[in-house]
């Protein structure tokens, strides 16, 4: 048998650390030795809750499924795992420490078959990895992690398109996460609003905000299924504090009514995320008299957010996340004819449009509420396989189903814009995979200060709002 045992303190809360800890799908965040690592069973974290990892070892990989054995928060946790030839216990003890944690970390390996010569080699490696891991921990705790920065490779295949785009697939999610930094951030105490929730991206994004212990608002436009995801997030994070709210969010008056509530319910919003949005192939309009695509991907995030503006900064520092698409590379924003009045109408151009018109906004609101402590971040997933690119895109989906993101990393880089502190500085940013990007890149899809500003007058006409300048 070989044992190991470390300790490190960190600077945060037992509660805090114990959850991140505890849950051992993060542990490919701090652990070097595991490639990936998967929660199998439903539920919050429990004795009897079991994980699937992935790990290496030199230059082999192998799985492990670890159960949990014993949990008592804050203060034990013990894991029993166990791969083809060999067994593990990890026990974790956390203790308070001044205003931090001390966490103790032991392990214990036994093996089936190993030779006497080849018991000093594996502890030797073991030992390294083992010290590796709890480096890894104490790295995740410090969090005082660099703004990423727009990189040349980066920079120069947005530029070229192909290999861009085909980052925008599963492989360049997988690329793109071995230089990320771990997420063992704490959000209790905020309130979380996620539009679009109640499928696909918005979804996955609020039950991993709710993980994070937000005060988590689900908004979708039908009430049985926001009471059902809102049942679903509670019963398998543990968050009581899971609310849902009713709105079609492409009309005027039910965004002016959802934002009146909640004015009047919640004390603060320290995070917007406006995600919801679709792609439709015909034009149609709302019973406002909007065309749908630009009513629901443009005006109703604009109406939103200005109508919650005052909610955010009182709770400030506060963001807005905004959920754009790659798509907007492709187009230019007209915006003499926002509603797509002018030329035949093509489904995928609306759509690339307005969602270029959100990532605009999202720069004129970083540079308008900078001082008020509110920033702003708009984001692309990538290729996702969700209800709504299969329902709007059925060839493309059907063309590209076996390279897809899954939802879960397809809202990777939302909720990291949420919750990360690297970007609760940094304003006006349009993110992929954890980077900020350039967002002009086919020759004459530019947009002028002139623009802007008929884009915003545009905007407060439409949705008939009074903003300040
Ligand atoms: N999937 C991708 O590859 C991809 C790529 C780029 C960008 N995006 C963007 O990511 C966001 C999420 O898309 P998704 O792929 O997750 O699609 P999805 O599965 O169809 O989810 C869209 C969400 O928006 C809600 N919604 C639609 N119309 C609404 C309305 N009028 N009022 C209120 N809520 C409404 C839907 O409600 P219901 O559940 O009631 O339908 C659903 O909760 C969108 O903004 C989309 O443009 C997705």
């Amino acid at each position: 048998m070989i044992h190991i045992s470390e300790s490190i303190t960190v600077r945060h809360n037992i509660h805090d650390v114990f959850r991140y800890v505890s849950d051992f799908s993060h542990i490919e965040q701090w652990d070097p030795g595991v490639i990936e690592a998967q929660k199998m069973t439903p539920g919050p974290v429990r004795p009897g809750s079991e994980f699937q990892l992935k790990c290496k070892f030199l230059c082999f990989s192998f799985s492990m499924n670890y159960r949990v054995a014993r949990l008592e928060p804050p203060h034990l946790v013990v894991f029993e795992g166990r791969g083809k030839k060999f067994s593990a216990q990890d026990t974790i003890s956390f203790h308070q420490a001044g205003n931090g944690t001390k966490i103790e970390y032991s392990l214990e390996l036994t093996f089936e078959k190993v030779s006497s010569p080849m018991e000093k080699f594996v502890f030797f490696f073991t030992k390294r990895i083992a010290k590796a891991a709890i480096r890894g921990l104490a790295h995740a705790f410090e969090g005082n992690y660099r703004l990423p920065e727009i990189r040349l490779l980066d920079r120069w295949m947005d530029r070229s398109i192909l290999p861009g785009m085909l980052t925008f697939s599963k492989y360049g999610y997988l690329w793109r996460k071995k230089s990320w930094n771990p997420l063992a951030v704490s959000l209790t105490g905020q309130t979380v609003l996620v539009t679009g929730a109640t499928s696909g991206l918005g979804k996955i994004t609020a039950l991993r905000i709710a993980r994070l212990g937000a005060k988590t608002i689900i908004v979708g436009r039908n009430s049985q299924k926001v009471d059902s995801v809102c049942r679903e997030i509670r019963e398998e994070t543990g968050n009581a504090r899971i609310r849902g709210e009713v709105a079609d969010l492409s009309i005027k008056k039910d965004i002016r009514s959802l934002a009146s509530r909640l004015d009047r319910q919640e004390r603060n919003i320290h995070v917007l995320i406006n995600n919801a949005g679709a792609l439709y192939n015909h034009r149609e309009e709302t019973m406002d008299g909007i065309e749908r695509s630009l009513a629901l991907n443009l005006m109703g995030p604009f109406l939103l957010t200005s109508l919650l503006i005052p909610k955010l900064k009182s709770s400030a520092p506060s963001r807005i996340v905004n959920v754009s698409s790659g798509g907007m590379y492709t187009q230019k924003l007209v915006v003499h004819d926002l509603e797509y009045t002018k030329e035949p109408y093509n489904g995928e151009n609306a759509y690339a449009r307005a969602k270029r018109g959100l990532v605009i906004l999202t720069k004129i609101w970083a540079e308008k509420y900078k001082e008020d402590g509110i920033v702003a971040h708009a984001m692309h997933p990538g290729w996702v396989a969700t209800p709504g690119i299969r329902g709007s895109l059925p060839r493309f989906y059907k063309l590209t189903k076996s390279i897809l993101r899954t939802p879960e990393q397809g809202a990777d880089t939302i909720v990291w814009l949420a919750a990360a502190r690297e970007v609760a500085d940094t304003t006006g940013g349009f993110w992929f995979d954890r980077r900020p990007h350039i967002i002009d890149i086919l020759p004459g899809t530019r947009t002028f200060p002139n623009e802007r500003e008929q884009l915003l007058k545009e905007l407060k006409r439409i949705s008939e709002i009074e903003v300040a300048e």
